[in-house]
This record gives C-alpha cells, sequence and structure tokens, in this order.
C-alpha cells in the first residue's frame, strides 16, 4: 500500500531550494528523475513543474527511510521532509544546485510503471509515442515551461484587454452551419432528427451581433474548429484571441492591437517591440515577396522581368507572357559557390511543388558563367535582366515563368524562405512584426470556377471601389481588411465589418447569392442588422502561433496540450472511434462507409 501524506504539508516547490533556506526544514513532492545508490550513501533527484532539488540520505538516515530511498525508481511520486544542507559537490547547470535536502520523513505516495521513455527534455523518441504517452511527454520540463509560458500569455491577453475596456464574454460552441471558409464539423441533433450543429470556425457572427447589442468592446479566448488539412501552423481544433470593437476605423484596430504585443512581449519575455509596426499593401506584398504574409527579415526580393522579356524568343517566358502570366526572379547574392548544378536541381524539385514547370537559372560564378536560359536571349534582353537584377560576378540568379501569377508568386515566395533557412540568411531571436493591408475582397476560386470572399462576407470593401462591384470588375475591388504578420506567420487577421445592408446585399449578390440564398444562411444576421448596427471592426490571433513563435517552437502541437496528429486523430485517448449502434439510432444517423482499421 502506498504512504500517505497524513501530518506532512508540502511547504516549497522543488525549484524553489535555494541556499537562502539552508538550516531550515522543508517539505517537498514530486517525481523521481533519478537515484544514485551508493551503497551507504543514497541520492534523489525529484521533480515538479519548478525544477528539480537533490534529496540526500546516508548512515544516519532511520533504516526504514534509507531502504525506501534506495528501493524507489523513475517517476515514483514522493513527499520528503528534512533538512536544507550545503551539498559537497556543487551542480551548476540547476538553480538548487548548490544544496540538498537532508531527508528525516519520506513517503511513497504513488508507484510507477517504467515509463516508455525517460522524461527529458532531449529526447529522440517518436512524436507519434511522444503523444500516445502525452501524460508523460507533458512531464518534460520544455512542455511544462510551454505550458507555463502559454498560460501567462493568456493571462496577460485578458489583462490588457479588460485595461482598454474589452469584456470577456463567451459565444457558443454549438451553433448554425453557414458555409464559406472552411468544412465544419458538424454535431448531429438527437432533438432534431436529420438536423445539425457545426462547431463554429469562428465566434465572427456572434461577435458582430455583441456589437449590434450594444457590448462595444469584446474580447474572447475562443476555441475555434475547422475540418482542414493539418500543417505545423495548423489544427483542426484551436484558439484564438478574438476580439471585436464598436465605432472604430482600421487604425483603432491596429492600434489597440500593436499595443497588445508591446505589452505581451515585454511581460512575458522581455522583448521591446517597435510601434507602429510597418505597412505593406497586399500587391506590394505579393509583387516584392511573392507572399501576403512576407518574411521581412531577409531580401532575394522578386523582381518582375516581363516587361524587359516581352520580345523574347525563349519559348518558356514568351509562352508564359502571351498567356498574361508573368517571368519573375530573384538573385541569391554571393551564393555561386555553394548553389552548385546539383543544388539548383533540388531547387527546382523544390519549385515544382508549387506547380511551376521549371526554375532558369544563371550561375556567375568567378571562372565560368553557366546559365540555362541566356542562349535563348539576345544581348540586351541578357544585360537588362542583369541590371535589373543587381547581378554580379558571384550571384545567383533564379527565374520562375508561368502564364498564372500565382504560381510565380507562390513557387518564389516559397523559394525566399526555403533559401533563407538554407543560406542561414535569418537572424535567430529576431520578431518582425507587419501589418499587411488592402487585400482584394474576392479571390478567383479554380475550383468552385467562381469569386469567393477572401476574409469572409462581412468585410467591408473600400468604398471607393464600390461602383466596381457594381460594374462585375470583381478582381480590383479592395478590402478594409488587415492582416497581422510575424517573421513571415500570419498571426492574425481582421477587418472593418460592413453595417449598411445595402452593401452587405450588394456583396452577396457579387458572390452569386440570391436573396433567398443570403437570408437562409445569414438571415439572422441580416434581420438583426436591420435595428441600429454601429460601425465595428476586429480582428482574431491565432493563439497557438503566437505562443509558437513566441517560445521560438517548429510546431503548434508544441504549445498545445493534447494536440491532434496529421490525420486528425488524437493518439492518446484514440478517437475519433467508432459509436454504439444505439447512439447512432438515437441520433437517426446510419453509417454508410467505415474506415478499414
Ligand atoms: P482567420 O480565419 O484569419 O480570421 O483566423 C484568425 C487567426 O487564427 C489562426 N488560425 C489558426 N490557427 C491554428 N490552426 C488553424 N487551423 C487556424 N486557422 C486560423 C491564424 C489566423 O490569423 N473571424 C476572423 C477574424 C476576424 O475577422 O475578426 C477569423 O477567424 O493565426
Ligand atoms: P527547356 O528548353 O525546357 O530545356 O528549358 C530551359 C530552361 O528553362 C531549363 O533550365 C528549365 O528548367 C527552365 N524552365 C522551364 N520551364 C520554366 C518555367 N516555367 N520557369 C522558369 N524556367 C523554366
Amino acid at each position: 500500500m502506498a504512504d500517505t501524506m497524513q501530518g506532512l504539508k508540502r511547504t516549497h516547490y522543488c525549484g524553489e531550494v535555494l541556499p537562502s533556506l539552508i538550516g531550515e526544514t522543508v517539505v517537498v513532492t514530486g517525481w523521481v528523475q533519478k537515484t544514485r545508490d551508493l551503497g551507504n550513501l543514497v541520492f534523489i533527484d525529484l521533480r515538479d513543474r519548478t525544477g528539480i532539488v537533490q534529496l540526500a540520505f546516508n548512515d544516519g538516515t532511520q533504516r526504514e527511510i534509507f531502504e525506501k530511498a534506495a528501493a524507489a525508481r523513475a517517476e515514483f511520486v514522493l513527499m520528503a521532509k528534512g533538512l536544507v544542507r550545503r551539498r559537497e559537490s556543487v551542480n551548476t547547470e540547476i538553480p538548487t544546485g548548490e544544496v540538498e535536502v537532508y531527508v528525516d520523513d519520506l513517503r511513497v505516495l504513488a508507484k510507477s510503471q517504467t515509463p516508455p521513455f525517460e522524461i527529458v527534455n532531449d529526447t529522440n523518441v517518436k512524436e507519434e509515442l511522444r503523444l500516445k504517452y502525452r501524460y508523460l511527454d507533458l512531464r518534460r520540463p520544455v512542455m511544462q515551461n510551454a505550458i507555463m509560458m502559454r498560460h501567462k500569455i493568456v493571462k496577460v491577453a485578458r489583462d490588457y484587454y479588460d485595461n482598454n475596456g474589452f469584456l470577456e464574454i463567451e459565444t457558443p460552441i454549438l451553433i448554425k452551419s453557414t458555409p464559406e471558409g472552411a468544412r465544419d464539423y458538424l454535431v448531429p441533433s438527437r432533438v432534431h432528427p436529420g438536423k445539425f450543429f457545426a462547431l463554429p470556425q469562428s465566434p465572427q457572427l456572434y461577435k458582430q451581433i455583441l456589437m449590434l447589442s450594444g457590448y462595444d468592446r469584446y474580447m474572447q479566448i475562443a476555441r475555434c474548429f475547422r475540418d482542414e488539412d493539418l500543417r505545423a501552423d495548423r489544427q483542426p481544433e484551436f484558439t484564438q484571441i478574438d476580439l471585436e470593437m464598436s465605432f472604430v476605423d482600421e487604425e483603432d484596430v491596429m492600434t489597440v492591437n500593436e499595443g497588445f504585443v508591446k505589452e505581451v512581449f515585454h511581460k512575458v519575455l522581455s522583448v521591446e517591440v517597435k510601434t507602429p509596426f510597418k505597412r505593406l499593401c497586399y500587391d506590394e506584398a505579393m509583387s516584392r515577396y511573392g507572399s501576403d504574409k512576407p518574411d521581412t527579415r531577409f531580401g532575394l526580393e522578386l523582381v518582375d522581368l516581363s516587361d524587359l522579356l516581352k520580345n523574347c524568343e525563349f519559348k518558356v517566358f514568351a509562352g508564359a507572357l502571351a498567356e498574361g502570366g508573368s517571368v519573375r526572379g530573384i538573385n541569391v547574392k554571393g551564393a555561386a559557390a555553394t548553389l552548385t548544378r546539383k543544388e539548383i536541381d533540388k531547387l527546382t524539385d523544390f519549385v515544382k511543388t508549387y506547380r511551376t514547370k521549371g526554375l532558369a537559372f544563371t550561375r556567375l560564378t568567378a571562372e565560368a558563367e553557366s546559365s540555362s536560359y541566356e542562349k535563348f536571349l539576345t544581348e540586351e534582353e541578357k544585360t537588362a535582366i542583369r541590371t535589373a537584377l543587381g547581378a554580379e560576378t558571384g550571384d545567383v540568379l533564379l527565374l520562375v515563368a508561368d502564364s498564372k501569377n500565382k504560381v510565380v508568386f507562390d513557387s518564389l515566395g516559397a523559394l525566399r524562405s526555403h533559401l533563407a533557412r538554407k543560406l542561414d540568411l535569418i537572424q535567430p531571436g529576431t520578431f518582425d512584426f507587419l501589418w499587411v493591408t488592402d487585400f482584394p475582397m474576392y479571390e478567383w476560386s479554380e475550383e468552385e470556377n467562381r469569386f469567393m470572399a477572401m476574409h469572409h462576407p462581412f468585410t467591408s470593401p473600400k468604398l471607393e471601389d464600390l461602383d466596381k462591384m457594381a460594374s462585375g470588375d470583381l478582381g480590383h475591388v479592395y478590402a478594409r481588411a488587415y492582416d497581422m504578420v510575424l517573421n513571415g506567420t500570419e498571426l492574425g487577421g481582421g477587418s472593418i465589418r460592413i453595417n449598411d445592408p445595402d452593401i452587405q446585399s450588394k456583396v452577396f449578390s457579387a458572390l452569386g447569392f440570391t436573396e433567398e440564398e443570403a437570408q437562409e444562411r445569414f438571415g439572422f444576421l441580416l434581420n438583426a442588422f436591420q435595428y441600429g448596427v454601429p460601425p465595428h471592426g476586429g480582428m482574431a490571433y491565432g493563439l497557438d502561433r503566437l505562443v509558437m513563435l513566441m517560445l521560438g517552437k517548429d510546431s503548434i502541437k508544441d504549445v498545445i496540450a493534447f494536440p491532434k496528429v496529421q490525420n486528425s486523430s488524437e493518439l492518446m485517448t484514440m478517437c475519433p472511434s467508432a459509436v454504439e449502434e444505439k447512439n447512432l439510432r438515437e441520433l437517426s444517423i446510419a453509417v454508410t462507409a467505415t474506415e478499414e482499421e
């Protein structure tokens, strides 16, 4: 039988047992990190979420306690009382390394099986195993640190927005399914057979309703659900710091949020972020960086070479231009020695994953120049390209041509970031914030063969573009939307919303919704908006992404206690899982296909 805690109470966390306590009696609790049994001496490293402290036992220790200590194994849960004293061999690696607790009462509160992996920071255990035993993985100090930092960030957020007059208001998790955006997770209704709730992709509609209801400034740490494919910075279930404000314009929303970023970086990391942030409009972000979330910590900017090549005879370039596309390039300064032909072949494979057909190159090595396309160009064209790219000996020029500008941007945008990592162009520890503004209102969807809302259909178009909407020139309508970008990741985004029913119905009809369809999908909002809706706007941060970037992690899984894996399942509890026939019958649901186990 395990010992009880009777008569003892924890006085200190392990990490708090510092030299200032020498001579005092403390009671600590925790898990056994490791034991060293030297025959007549036993040492135990005891770990809790604050750190590790050494427990010591020797000839002078009561026999029964000494034996218990000698029998302790990794991950046993102990409670120990004893005198804090100076250690003989100091451990400079940990804050408690100068002292130890000389134990006179030891309780084994729980035993543990041998864990499937050692609870240490540096582990090369497969992620799958770590997630299966997430409860053990979460004991690792790096994980505990991440989870504690996450708490702190959320706390600063709540305090900051509270200090700025925001109210935290919960919105429902079971809501009406509305199309647009990602796929919804659906929840069947038992009471209404054949009907479904959806889990919210964000509290968007509710927070707008709250503005209409007069709550003026709202915020929420909000759970969101999107049935989309996972990536390193994407989970099907994630958390937003979500907010909305009335009687504001873009500047007001941006200023409040720059203030938040400044505060959270100061309070949590002691990093001073400079405000106001840089701003780039969408068109400029795309043309210079090939991305609407550009990483501006390094150069490698895109240069449009289309005009210089409009009469060129090289089929690849001429063909792309003839079909309304473009030829763009980047200059990788001084990389001729590193980017060998073989490396360029690898880069070609890399860009091809972005649907480009190839990568044209010129290597300007001191000894010999080589190029895949210059032989097809005139001397003037060749010189013009080199001048436009600022080419010098030692540089490598990389060009992409395609009939679709999106392919050129996507491939060169991704290539920039790939090269920056490969060539070590990014100074670690820098936090580079910017706003991307003036997004297009609509974007053409190849799959659906129609224009879709780039943000969501409640985003206000720029008022000066309203007539373009009327004339059907949707590609040139811009939105009052903004994204906050940090180090090339979209940290958050939002917009000023439509508060004029006329404009709202124009936006819907431009999206191809009839009056009835708009009513059926968003009727409650449209009806509500007939009762006095203030001008309003807001934004939402991906909290997981914020924590990930603040802690310098590569994946949001490292900052979520119980994340899902690539195929959207959770390995510890093994869900999703089949349910009993009886439950399905109650929900009037028939399963027509099952996954092969
Ligand atoms: P949006 O869809 O841009 O806007 O989402 C806001 C922010 O949430 C984060 N995010 C995600 N994080 C992890 N996993 C995901 N699957 C995921 N999807 C999004 C991103 C993103 O910038 N209602 C609007 C906001 C508004 O207009 O106020 C919205 O949800 O960091
Ligand atoms: P080819 O005439 O097809 O052998 O192509 C000559 C060079 O142009 C090769 O280096 C190709 O990789 C490159 N190339 C082919 N397609 C493209 C493209 N869409 N954009 C840029 N370069 C390309």
